[in-house]
């Protein structure tokens, strides 16, 4: 049983939020000497429940920590543990103590409820180390900061306990100056791995436990600035920057009268701007009755300030200081302000008066190796990678972020939703309005305003995610409406439970839905109901193959008023990296911990991998968000150069065009763009003349001038490609003999390993079902139908030959080379096919790729505007998802070669009806693919595996979200295709033709 607490059980118990938890306040500027990390190996012990924590855990001498962990990342030593850290993450063989393993659900609880129940073995980590103080600290107040404890956390000083806090995603602090002494102090914090608060921290992610953030001390005198709360203003219609500074004092002994408080403005380089103000500290017995607190307000304007965008990210410089009743400084801190106005009026977001485009993604933390402790360098790759994709607005999907995350989206320029730590999806329509939840709903979302006020770039406060809507989000909602006026709220339930036009009005300023279908968002934008613009809070579903349409969207978005973006489901998979037991290393997902229940992959639906590497849909993903378009007039004898932007101008990039006649490189030079003013178009002339012959494509190119924060000098921002005249028929033929008809042996059959076959089916993406989740699946008809319909008919097991009315015939031409000719025919009842075309094998010596469509990067007939036609050469693709499933198409062949590079022997595709076709070649058969669970268990085949396909199913969004559109799906009952194998010799490889 815990030590003072006693027969407490403070985690028990939903209306428990806090026990001598200091106020919340923004984070501020402090001297080092006055601060004092306590980061690094915390001697550590590990209960299976908070009752068989002895007194004497927390109590008594501090226990000797072992060495700190030791190279392998994630590694832990027996008792002892790094702060930050999850004691989740697996010791990956590490002379360990008991493991206690990551859990990961999606909806559902990992335990029985009904709230606020809990399970039996309620894993309780105890961390103790010591600390010692510099004298000057004790006689000052002495603080605690924990940085962020999953679930709760209970902390003791030298035997004394001196507090308890739940929000797994917020800091915590206590006063410990009564229980300090000289010398060492011994410390310990007690976390517990699920509470009362862990049934509204229900998120879609993993299940951890631990101190995932810094644990800090710091020294603050007796009468103290305790907190600075700035609005930093723009007023749009002249110009001028409003900066409202309260600073609020706290008295730690008997409060006096006279104190005063100076605030002082200037830009990051130190020039004064505006006035110095100063205003005296109210004091209550010299204000009785209208006394408001301890609360010094200055306000100080400046002309011409240069606005905070996410385009142009400008910050000053706001210094506060505390003068005694002498009129002695006796401490000073410091504000990073940008200046900007956001404001939701007539059905649009506006910043600075501006509509903005919302490039959005959601971002959970995570690291494969330190699971939720995220540091400041995993944060900065994460924006770097995100805005080298074009990226550039964050929802904080789903709870508050370590401050570090707004100080660089202030500094770097990323609009941010700051959303609370607030989640009871199992429990979605009951816990909003149980008012035992009610304080942890206030405290979630106040705490996380109080503390993320001063950030320019968050724009908007979220309620949370996926809650219901009840009592408690109104209740939330109406405290932050008066707290900070000058933010628009976003709550997705609220909308969601009631209607689109005017539902949820209380507690959503936004029509914020998740999911929603193109023709929905469209209808609601183009009714001009309500007063509300459309931003989607979830989009795109990028789990496994995925993001389908995602063109369509923004193509819907930019032509319809009302709707403005979304943010895109999600950055990273949240794989955690596993070390088995024979030498294989991977990026687990649910369930490969051995945790019952769980959700299997459905945490493995990022943009990235666990390790930031981009999966291949963010080539589209940089194309649609991409700040500036090239398209043809409308009289195809201009280029209409279109700026996406909100503020700035296009003179950071330069232009280049080139092209293309079919597939090479005829003609390039720089585009000279006029001045574009943001949110506006101009037309430039056609840089060259159209060739009269072949296929011919103009593209343009927008690089970065100078290097950034994000890329170096050059780096490819956006482009386009646009089509000037098409090819009458595919002259990628070389010169043909005359025909030779039946079925004479050719030069191809010498090199098939496996025959020409009819293909019919993928491997399923997560899009076409879950492969892993059964159930879902095929029980409860969850997500994408394809692979259950697939599965009965028979594609699994038999070849497509078997199930289908299938006619081929083969001509050879006299120079060896073959044209197939296939007609397929589906019974009625037959579902509608992933690809109809065909595959075949070649010997393992194929190791390169070369072909005339789109590339360079895996590409689909719904993602494939992020994709350049041109000539491309690349070697067979790695499969690059978590789940193996069908990868690597190339869609709009013209051509298509596989390559021997030695002998220089290529074997070239040529569609001849219709003239291009989608084609693919890896070292797994579709069959291959489907039989594997995890990455690992795949085994590359030495040969190459090559398809052809006439047509090929679009990915959709089908996991979560809208599936394939109608234009994308293979409707059709009668195909016909042909192509031609032409096998072409040493001597003409790298001639450059085609
Ligand atoms: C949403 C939810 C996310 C995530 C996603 C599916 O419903 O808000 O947290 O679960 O679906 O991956
Ligand atoms: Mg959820």
């Amino acid at each position: 049983m815990l030590a003072v607490i006693g027969t407490l059980r403070p985690w028990a118990e939903p209306e428990t939020i806090s026990i001598h938890r200091l106020a919340m306040h923004a984070p501020l500027l402090v001297d080092p000497q006055y601060h004092q990390s306590l980061d690094g190996s915390w001697a550590f012990s590990l209960f299976q429940h908070p009752d068989d924590v002895p007194p004497s855990a927390v109590t008594g001498p501090t226990p000797p920590r072992p060495t700190p962990p030791g190279p392998t990342p994630g590694a832990t030593q027996a008792g002892s543990q790094p702060v930050p850290g999850n004691w989740t993450i697996p010791h990956n063989g590490a002379a360990s103590i008991v493991e206690d393993l990551p859990h990961y659900t999606n909806v559902q609880m990992p335990f029985p409820g009904p709230p606020p129940a809990l399970p039996q073995r309620n894993p309780t980590g105890v961390y103790r180390r010591t600390f010692t103080v510099a004298d000057e600290w004790l006689d000052r107040q002495t603080v605690l900061h924990i940085g962020g404890a999953e679930s709760v956390h209970a902390a003791w000083v030298n035997d004394v306990f001196v507090g308890y806090g739940t929000d797994s995603r917020l800091p915590s602090e206590y006063d410990i100056s009564a229980a300090l002494r000289p010398g060492a102090n011994d410390l310990a914090i007690v976390v517990i791995r699920y509470s009362a608060g862990s049934y509204v921290e229900d998120q879609d992610q993993w299940w951890m436990a631990g101190l995932h953030r810094g644990v800090f001390l710091e020294s603050r005198p007796a009468v103290d600035i305790a907190d600075v709360r700035a609005v930093a203003d723009l007023r749009v219609n002249d110009g001028v920057g409003v900066l409202t500074l309260t600073t609020t004092v706290g008295f730690s002994s008997a409060p006096e009268k006279g104190w005063t408080v100076t605030t002082r403005l200037a830009t990051m380089d130190g020039i004064a701007v505006g006035e110095d103000q100063s205003a005296s500290v109210p004091h209550r017995f010299a204000q009785p009755y209208v006394f408001s607190g301890h609360q010094a307000v200055t306000t100080c304007e400046v002309t011409d300030v240069e606005p905070w965008s996410a385009e142009a990210p400008t910050r000053y410089r706001a210094t506060i200081s505390l003068i005694d009743l002498s009129g002695h400084e006796t401490q000073t801190t410091e504000v990073l302000v940008g200046f900007r106005h956001v404001e939701v009026r007539d059905r649009q977001l506006l910043v600075n008066g501006q509509p903005i485009w919302v490039f959005g993604v959601n971002r959970h933390d995570h690291n494969p190796d330190r699971g939720k402790a995220v540091t400041a360098d995993d944060i900065r790759a994460d924006l770097i990678q995100m805005r080298r994709h074009n990226i550039s607005a964050v929802r904080t999907s789903h709870y508050p972020n370590d401050t570090v995350f707004y100080d660089l989206c202030d500094e770097l320029g990323m609009y941010v939703i700051d959303e609370a730590n607030i989640e009871s999806h199992a429990y979605n329509t009951s816990l909003c309005n149980d008012s035992r939840y009610a304080a942890a709903w206030l405290a979630r979302g106040s705490r996380m305003v109080q503390r993320d006020s001063n950030h320019p770039s968050v724009l908007i406060w979220s309620l949370g995610n996926e809650s219901g809507y009840g009592d408690n989000h109104d209740a939330l909602a109406a405290w932050i409406r008066r707290n900070d006026p000058h933010r628009p709220l976003h709550y997705e339930g609220a909308p969601f439970h009631t209607n689109w036009v005017d539902g949820g009005m209380l507690a959503s300023d936004l029509v914020c839905p998740m999911y929603p279908s193109i023709a929905s968002i469209e209808t609601y934008g183009a009714d001009g109901a309500g007063t509300r613009p459309l931003i989607m809070c979830e989009y795109s579903h990028a789990m496994g193959n995925s993001n389908g349409s995602l063109a369509d969207y923004w193509d819907v978005i930019t032509r319809t008023p009302g709707l403005q973006g979304g943010f895109l489901w999600e950055w990273k998979d949240h794989g955690i990296r596993q070390y088995l037991g024979d030498g294989t290393v991977r990026l687990a997902y649910g369930g490969q911990f051995g945790e019952q229940p769980h959700d299997g992959n459905f945490v493995a639906d990022g943009l990235t991998s666990a390790d930031l590497e981009p999966h291949p849909a963010m080539a589209e993903v940089a194309w649609v968000y991409r700040p500036v378009t090239a398209t043809l007039a409308a009289n195809a004898g201009a280029l209409v150069i279109s700026n996406r932007q909100s503020f700035l101008d296009l003179g950071w990039m330069r232009a280049e065009w080139q092209l293309l006649v079919d597939g090479n490189v005829a003609e390039s030079g720089e585009l000279i763009l006029p001045d574009i003013a943001p949110h506006s178009a101009v037309e430039v002339p056609l840089p060259c003349v159209i060739p009269s012959r072949g296929e011919v494509f103009l593209t343009i190119r927008f690089h970065q001038r100078r290097a950034s924060w994000c890329a170096p000098a050059g780096h490819l921002v956006a482009w386009d490609q646009v089509a000037l005249s098409v090819a009458e028929a595919n002259d990628a033929l070389p010169a043909a003999g005359t025909h030779d008809f039946g079925d004479a042996p050719c030069a191809i059959d010498s090199l098939l390993i496996a025959p020409v076959e009819l293909e019919l089916w993928r491997a399923p993406t997560d899009n076409d079902g879950f492969k892993l989740l059964a159930d879902l699946s095929e029980r409860l008809g969850i997500g994408g139908r394809g692979m259950v319909a697939w599965k009965r008919a028979g594609l699994a097991d038999h070849p497509a030959e078997d199930l289908v009315e299938h006619r081929s015939t083969r001509t050879v031409d006299s120079d060896g080379n073959a044209e197939y000719h296939h007609t397929v025919t589906l019974p009625d009842e037959f579902p509608q096919p992933a690809r109809v075309g065909v595959t075949f094998s070649l010997p393992p010596r194929f190791t390169r790729l070369r072909w005339y469509g789109r590339g360079p990067t895996e590409n689909y007939p719904d993602r494939n505007s992020g994709s350049m036609v041109g000539v491309w050469e690349s070697e067979p693709d790695a499969m690059p998802y978590l789940v193996p499933q069908e990868f690597g198409l190339r869609t709009d062949c013209r051509w298509f070669e596989c390559i021997d590079p030695i002998s220089g022997d290529r074997v070239r595709i040529v569609p001849t009806g219709p003239t291009t076709m989608h084609c693919s070649a890896r070292h797994h058969t579709a069959a291959d693919l489907f039989a594997a669970a995890t990455a690992t268990d795949l085994i590359a085949r030495d040969e190459l595996i090559v398809n052809i396909d006439a047509g090929h199913r679009g990915l959709g969004t089908g996991s979560c979200g809208p599936d394939v559109l109608p234009q994308y799906e293979l409707a059709e009952k009668q195909y016909e295709f042909s192509y031609r194998l032409v096998v072409l010799g040493s001597q003409r490889y790298g001639a450059g033709d085609g």
